[in-house]
């Protein structure tokens, strides 16, 4: 497909990058006694010294404000066997911790059972981008746990990863 044939419409931009598969996350904080949290493919690491990564909240998000104003928060990487906790942390509103077990983490933010790895950290800044936001966070705490392989999210539906 040549320049002058790309049509810039939000669902072509959608489809085509959803050609680049990408693992999930849930990203966690809490407010009170009362977790919050929200799905996220946008996470990725940045810099290794000082140890910084980012992920992108839309600006629709509801839950992001929330977990900014905390500033303290958790990357919870998702396995395979977590499709179903990934759907009901991908909607907006209700109790999305119906049902998932987990526990403060070193930094109070939840820790959910089952997940591969998870990334402690503090906000440090939020840049505008568009429909969206993009977030560095400073890692404060670094864990990876036994589980399954990961949680894909590939062409808007969900896979597993097969070694080849
Ligand atoms: C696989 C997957 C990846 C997602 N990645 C992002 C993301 O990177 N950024 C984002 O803001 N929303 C992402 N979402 C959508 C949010 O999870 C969803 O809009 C959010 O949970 C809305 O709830 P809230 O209003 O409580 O924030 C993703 C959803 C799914 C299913």
């Amino acid at each position: 497909m040549t320049a002058e044939h790309t049509v810039l419409d939000p669902r072509t931009m959608r489809n085509v990058m959803g050609n680049f598969c990408t693992g999930v996350t849930v990203i966690t904080a809490l407010d009170g006694d009362a977790p919050l949290g929200f799905a996220c493919q946008s996470f990725t690491s940045v810099s290794l010294d000082p140890p910084l990564v980012s992920f992108c909240p839309a600006r629709t998000s509801t839950t992001w404000p929330r977990i900014r104003e905390i500033g303290t928060l958790a990357i919870n990487v998702l396995a395979e066997s977590q499709r179903t906790l990934c759907a009901a942390f991908a909607v907006s509103g209700g109790n999305k911790f119906r049902g998932v077990d987990w526990v403060p983490g070193d930094n109070g933010a939840p820790a959910l059972d089952g997940a591969l790895a998870r990334v402690e950290a503090t906000v440090e800044t939020e840049h505008d981008a568009g429909d969206h936001t993009i977030v560095v966070a400073r890692v404060t705490g670094l864990t990876a746990l036994p589980s399954n392989g990961p949680l894909l999210f590939y062409r808007g539906t969900y896979g597993h990863f097969d070694r080849l």
